[in-house]
């Protein structure tokens, strides 16, 4: 596929097939992440990928939590929108109003399938070293790109979703993560569920005057 279709088209999925991945294919998408770059080449990132039995039990305790209505605990501690810009509000304003748009008032559809975990095949954890500097999660962030553009490529549906991690004893637990890392995020692969309204939305974007100043 071509790097410009991959950054078109790749999106992010709510509800995915129960379809399982194959291991050859989760195991190209990580190696091609490997690629991104970062300072000094430092690499600080680790993959957990979660599928089978594993990702079960993961949903499974996942969800008692939620029920319990446990406090999730985000290592990127969950922001208050007023910490934004007002600017950048409008626009998280504006992604409410689509999604809302896309369930025609059906809230409970994304509610449900955050509950679900977006029925994910296979959840890549990513985690880094307790103590990382700032600089990491700048990394971090390229590498989960990379691992999404390459998921596209091999068609692939993904999403990259703070969900994933915000009870952090369920990786220390069921996957084991190092107590030495911190999970601090998560990306859902699998295939698309097209027939899904949640998987209607389609995000806007800024005008690229408000994203670029450029100079000759
Ligand atoms: C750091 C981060 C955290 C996110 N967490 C969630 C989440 O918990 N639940 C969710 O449905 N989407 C989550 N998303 C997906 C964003 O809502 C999505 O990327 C954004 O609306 C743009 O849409 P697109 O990915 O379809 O282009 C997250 C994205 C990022 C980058």
């Amino acid at each position: 596929m071509e790097t410009s279709k991959a950054i078109k088209t790749r999106r992010s999925i709510r509800d995915f097939k129960s379809t399982p991945v194959e291991k050859d294919v989760l195991v190209d998408i990580i190696k091609a992440a490997q690629q991104a770059p970062s300072q000094a080449n430092s690499q600080p990132w680790h993959v957990y990928l979660a599928t089978g039995d594993t990702l079960t039990e993961y949903k499974r305790r996942f969800q008692q939590l939620s029920q319990a209505n446990k406090k999730s605990k985000l290592f990127l501690e969950k922001a208050q929108t007023g910490q934004w810009s007002p600017t950048e509000q409008i626009k998280m304003a504006k992604w409410n109003v689509e999604l809302a748009q896309t369930l025609d008032g059906m809230q409970y559809i994304y509610s449900n399938s955050q509950y679900a975990l977006y029925n994910a095949p296979a959840i890549a954890i990513l985690t880094l070293p307790k103590n990382s500097p700032a600089w990491s999660i700048y990394d971090l962030g390229a590498f989960a790109q990379t691992l999404m553009l390459a998921a596209t490529d091999h068609g692939l549906a993904s999403i990259s979703a703070s969900e994933f991690v915000k009870y952090p004893e369920l990786g220390y637990g069921v996957l084991d993560i190092s107590k030495k890392e911190v999970a601090v995020m998560g990306i859902g692969l699998g295939y698309e569920d097209s027939t899904r309204q949640i998987n209607q939305l389609h995000t806007s974007r800024q005008l690229l005057q408000d994203t670029l100043t450029f100079f000759a």
